[in-house]
């Protein structure tokens, strides 16, 4: 008799769309080349997360110096149960993008039930494996949940859920600094396209680290045991193993600085020597002149009234907002208006 397996239990709670298209590798192929033939060079911060960079990230979210996470966690575990009441309605359905391993997702997820016997989740992340570890884990905690999951980039996974009549009132989450990667004209049309799955009275729940001295910040995004350092280098390595480039990741260095002027911290890759590598893959040999820098993400940094603002400007009203009791990082109740 064949056992049975333990995820068989779960099974019929979880469907996975798998929206990464078989030519996700074209389109990196693509953002390769053109990040690395553009001048100043850059590369594209979706990229980071394939299986090793998704758990670089989840080691930098345990660094002393990230102070981020549990920040968030703090005000979470504090105030699920506040924040969930702040969405009105009987019935409530979690959407969330970007998921990664969903920990912090499990306190809004415990509000939810303690108010409601079931709960539909609708995660979308790019991480196909980080979405199926996370779900299964999530299923096995709570027999009364069912998720419907996108392996999807969020474009592509907010269309698709354009498509579908939630009946219920969505409360939308977009944790950690994830908002901080977009400029303020790609931030903007993000939450107009959340705003297009939501119907006034939803709420979105934003996360948003907030400015503060320098140093704190250039810390938690170059941390002592260089945890953040192999993060930001697996996108060499990671072309390396995708493209069958010779980086040495060796000859690289990880660099982070924040600029005051424009409230973010710029993080770079810099190269070490004057060298030449070659993607085989694209038939391109790149020169790097010593300490040439390769661009590979900002991170922006909020106060108060940016955060009003970019409420009004995307269709929602900034309702609450929370905060930890260092007043770090906060949580922000955006609740959708009338007009889209
Ligand atoms: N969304 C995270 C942030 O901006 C991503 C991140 C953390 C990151 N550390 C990093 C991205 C270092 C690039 C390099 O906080």
């Amino acid at each position: 008799m064949p056992q049975p397996q333990p995820d068989a239990v779960a099974a019929d709670r979880l469907t996975i769309h798998n929206l990464l298209r078989r030519d996700l590798s074209a389109s990196f192929k693509e953002d390769v080349r053109a990040g690395l033939t553009a001048r100043p060079k850059k590369l594209f911060p979706k990229y980071f997360y394939d299986e090793l960079g998704s758990q670089l990230f989840e080691a930098i979210c345990l660094l002393p110096e990230y102070y981020l996470t549990r920040a968030e966690n703090e005000i979470l575990a504090r105030y699920a149960d506040e924040i969930v009441s702040a969405v009105e309605g009987q019935n409530v359905t979690l959407l969330e993008m970007g998921s990664g391993s969903a920990s912090k997702t499990r306190r809004i997820i415990e509000a939810l039930i303690r108010r409601q016997n079931d709960l539909l989740y609708t995660p979308i992340d790019i991480s196909a494996s980080a979405l199926e570890t996370s779900s299964r884990v999530l299923l096995q905690s709570y027999p009364e949940l069912r998720i419907e999951a996108y392996a999807s980039d969020y474009v592509a996974g907010l269309n698709a859920l354009k498509t579908q009549d939630r009946p219920c009132r969505t409360l939308a989450l977009f944790l950690g600094s994830n908002i901080g990667n977009f400029d303020a004209a790609e931030a903007v049309e993000f939450l107009r396209a959340v705003r297009g799955v939501l119907r006034a009275g939803d709420a979105l729940l934003l996360g948003a680290d907030l400015k503060k001295n320098p140093q704190a910040l250039e810390e938690a995004y170059d941390d002592a045991l260089g945890v953040t350092a192999a993060f930001n280098l697996n996108q060499l390595a990671r072309i390396n193993r995708e493209l069958d480039a010779d980086f040495n990741p060796r000859a690289f260095r990880h660099h982070a600085s924040y600029n005051e002027e424009t409230g973010r911290v710029e993080v770079y890759i810099i190269s070490l020597r004057n060298q030449m590598v070659r993607v085989p893959a694209l038939e391109l040999e790149l020169r790097f002149d010593e300490g040439e820098r390769i661009h590979t993400e900002n991170s922006y940094k909020y106060d108060l009234e940016g955060l009003t603002n970019l409420a009004e400007e995307t269709g929602f009203e900034r309702a609450r907002t929370w905060m930890d009791a260092r007043k770090q990082f906060s949580s922000n109740l955006f609740l959708a208006t009338g007009e889209r």
